[in-house]
Formats: C-alpha cells, sequence, structure tokens
C-alpha cells in the first residue's frame, strides 16, 4: 500500500510541464502563451490566438493572413459529417452531442478536398470546421437550410454569419472574439488532459479532440454557463435574488457559474468577460438584464460565504460567458458548443506539445477492493 493518500480527482497533482497556460489559483492570474488573459484576448483575433498556441509568438501580416485563407478554405464540410448532422436534428440530439459525433468524422476530407501532407491538416480542419457544424446544426435543428460559410469573414464573424443569416456588427465579432480567446486554453482542465491522455498513447488529435468534447459537456466542467443564465432569468427581478438563491442551496444545489476547482480567488476570465459583456449591453432592456447579473452575482457571492464559510466559492468563467453570448444572441443550448469552439485551439495545441513529449501518460490507482474471492459456479448463487 503507498504510505501517501491518493490525491482524489488527481487535485493539486502536476502531470506535466507545458508553454501553453499558467493557471495561478491563489492570485487570479492566467497567462496564455506569455500574455495575461487580459492583455491578449480582448485585443487579438482568434486566428491570431491559433497562431500564438500552435507556434508560441505571434504571426507577422503574412502568416495571418495565410492562416486566415487556410482555416476558411477547409470549412466545406465532409459529405458524411452533413449527412450525420441531418440525422441527429431528425432525432434532436442536443447540440454538444451533434458536435462530438461530427467531430470524430472531421478525418474524412471534403468533397474537392486533396490529401494533404501537412501535419497540422487534422488540427485546422478541426479548428476551422467546429464553428461551421455548430451553426449549420443549430439551423437544422430549427428546421432550416444550412447557410454556406462566407470566405471574405474572419473565423468568428464567420460562424455569427452562418448561424443568424446576416454579418455580425464589428462590436458582436468582437465580443466573441474576446470570448474565443479567453477560453482558448486554462492548464490542465479536463477536457485538455483527456485531450492529452488520447495523444499520449499516439492517437490521432481527431480522435483527441472528440474525446475532450465528451469531457466539456458535463455541468462541472463546460456545461455551466446555460444554467447559469436560467438561474438569473429564474431570479428575474433583483429584490428576489437573496430569496431564490438561499432556497437553492437550502435544497443542496449548486450555483451554477462560482466556485472552481483551481481558483480560490475571483476567475481572471471573469473580469476579461464582464469587459466584453459591459461593451455589449448597451440598450436599455440589455443594462437591466446586466445590473440584474451583477446584483445576482453580488448577493451569491455574499451567500456562498455564509453557507461555506472560508471555502472561497467566487465567480467563474462561465458566469459572465452566459451574459456575452446571450448578449451576441446565442440561444443557451449553443453556451457549451461555443465554449469547444473556443477551447479546440487549446486542445490541438496541447496535442502538438503531448505529442512533441512522446511520453504516454498513465498514472496508478490504489486498489481498495478484497484480493481472495472465490469464482462460485451460476446455479450457487443467489
Ligand atoms: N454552489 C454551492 N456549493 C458549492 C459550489 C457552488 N457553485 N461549488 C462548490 N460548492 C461546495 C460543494 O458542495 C462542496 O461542499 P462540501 O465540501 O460540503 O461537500 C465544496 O463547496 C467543495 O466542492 P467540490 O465540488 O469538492 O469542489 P471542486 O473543486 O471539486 O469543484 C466545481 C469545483 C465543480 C467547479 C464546483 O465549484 C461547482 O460545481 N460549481 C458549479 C458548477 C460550475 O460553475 N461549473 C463551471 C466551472 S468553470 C469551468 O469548468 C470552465
Amino acid at each position: 500500500m503507498p504510505d501517501s493518500k491518493p490525491a482524489v480527482g488527481l487535485e493539486g497533482v502536476v502531470a506535466a510541464q507545458t508553454r501553453l497556460s499558467l493557471v495561478d489559483g491563489q492570485n487570479g492570474v492566467l497567462v496564455i502563451a506569455g500574455f495575461p488573459v487580459e492583455e491578449i484576448a480582448p485585443k487579438a483575433s482568434f486566428e491570431e490566438m491559433v497562431f500564438l498556441l500552435w507556434n508560441d509568438r505571434l504571426p507577422n501580416a503574412r502568416e495571418l493572413e495565410d492562416l486566415r485563407r487556410e482555416l476558411a478554405s477547409l470549412r466545406t464540410l465532409p459529405v458524411a459529417t452533413t449527412r450525420l448532422l441531418r440525422d441527429a436534428a431528425a432525432q434532436k440530439a442536443p447540440v454538444i452531442d451533434a458536435l462530438r459525433m461530427a467531430a470524430s468524422t472531421l478525418s474524412l476530407r471534403a468533397h474537392g478536398e486533396t490529401e494533404s501532407t501537412d501535419p497540422r491538416r487534422d488540427a485546422k480542419a478541426v479548428v476551422a470546421r467546429f464553428p461551421v457544424i455548430v451553426a449549420s446544426y443549430w439551423r437544422l435543428l430549427e428546421g432550416k437550410e444550412p447557410i454556406p460559410a462566407d470566405p471574405g469573414l474572419g473565423h468568428a464573424a464567420n460562424f455569427l454569419f452562418m448561424l443568424q443569416g446576416k454579418a455580425p456588427s464589428p462590436e458582436r465579432a468582437r465580443a466573441l472574439e474576446t470570448y474565443l480567446n479567453t477560453v482558448s486554453d486554462h492548464g490542465f482542465n479536463a477536457s485538455t488532459f483527456t485531450a492529452r491522455v488520447i495523444v499520449s498513447t499516439g492517437s490521432d488529435v481527431v480522435s483527441a479532440i472528440t474525446g475532450a468534447i465528451g469531457a466539456l459537456k458535463g455541468p462541472l466542467h463546460g456545461g455551466a454557463p446555460g444554467p447559469a443564465l436560467d438561474m438569473v432569468f429564474e431570479i428575474g427581478e433583483k429584490a428576489r435574488a437573496e430569496e431564490v438563491l438561499r432556497a437553492k442551496l437550502a435544497r443542496g444545489e449548486r450555483l451554477m457559474g462560482f466556485g472552481h476547482r483551481v481558483y480560490k480567488v475571483r476567475d481572471p476570465r471573469a473580469d476579461v468577460l464582464n469587459g466584453a459583456a459591459k461593451a455589449l449591453y448597451k440598450g436599455d432592456a440589455d443594462k437591466r438584464l446586466y445590473d440584474l447579473a451583477t446584483h445576482v452575482e453580488a448577493t451569491a457571492l455574499r451567500l456562498l460565504e455564509e453557507h461555506k464559510p472560508g471555502r472561497s466559492l467566487k465567480t467563474n468563467v462561465e458566469f459572465y460567458t452566459a451574459l456575452v453570448l446571450h448578449g451576441i444572441e446565442l440561444p443557451t443550448d449553443l453556451f457549451t458548443p461555443c465554449f469547444a469552439i473556443g477551447r479546440v485551439a487549446g486542445w490541438t495545441a496541447h496535442g502538438f506539445e503531448q505529442q512533441a513529449l512522446g511520453k504516454l501518460i498513465r498514472p496508478q490507482s490504489e486498489y481498495v477492493g478484497p484480493r481472495d474471492r472465490k469464482y462460485a459456479p451460476l446455479e450457487r448463487r443467489s
């Protein structure tokens, strides 16, 4: 038997070194490839962020243009992917499940796409095609036909175009880009760890991101922003915040958008997204929702401190994610898929880092069951 107690949930265990992101939970700091999140996320385009994560530096103008053009050229889906999305829509499968199923088909080439010798082809294809899958699937669910991509639009703007049928305002495209950048990477979170474990076996990028989506969809990881917004809507007006939140805590429910495994202070991403939400919510109706949300946040923080004194349950990224994505008129069903559209940049980058490391991830478990059971024939079992 090992002397020390195993770290249940691998809490606090360092499983690898990475140059991709630093998550300092004690001080509320997130650094992505050397840039504090508040420095890079509101300024960079998503394509710049992808280049940064894949190459450990920002691109020059020509490199950025090349990546933009390449990603835009990969937006057509393989025929099998579109067929799968139509079948999934007929069965009204949740969007994140449709994305997971469709992601696994991305090893296939689209019609007219030539075989590639580029070792990063699969990573480029999944980054380029995630938003296309989500937008196309959402339209199919609504009984509409998918809209072809606009190669003239950037990654974020094209997603909104394919979803909403019109090119977004620069403010909306910026807000989405800030969101995607903010969630693009975050240390060894559950989905990234999943992706790295898969790549560490010598498996491929498409397998890794398919597994990662499965890990992301749970409410303890990426499934929280929808419920966080539902909670704000359920409260409806400031005067009801305390009563509704107290009742939830008394029933043993978790307040969505609060608490984090690593951050013991406010999640720095919440501030970046609060800034993006504030810039987006300019009209009176929007401002009412924004004010209500900030009131709900303050009340939740006070009640959580009362409920779990000293636990330091603070606002996490999901709370303001909900406000930003709602502000650009994304339905809540698209919140977690949208998280995947941003995080796939990090998953693929971790895949490259893991490949370069070339070491199998294989922890041990501590067996706590019996050792000397005897096999009883079926007829002797009760
Ligand atoms: N509301 C109420 N109580 C909470 C909350 C919350 N949001 N978060 C944690 N607690 C309580 C737990 O009930 C637990 O209490 P106990 O020790 O008396 O049983 C204690 O605080 C510690 O909780 P754990 O689940 O052990 O902490 P862990 O570090 O494993 O969990 C997690 C972190 C899963 C994010 C948790 O805080 C949570 O469920 N939050 C709500 C869901 C959410 O917002 N998820 C998004 C996370 S951000 C992301 O993944 C991108």
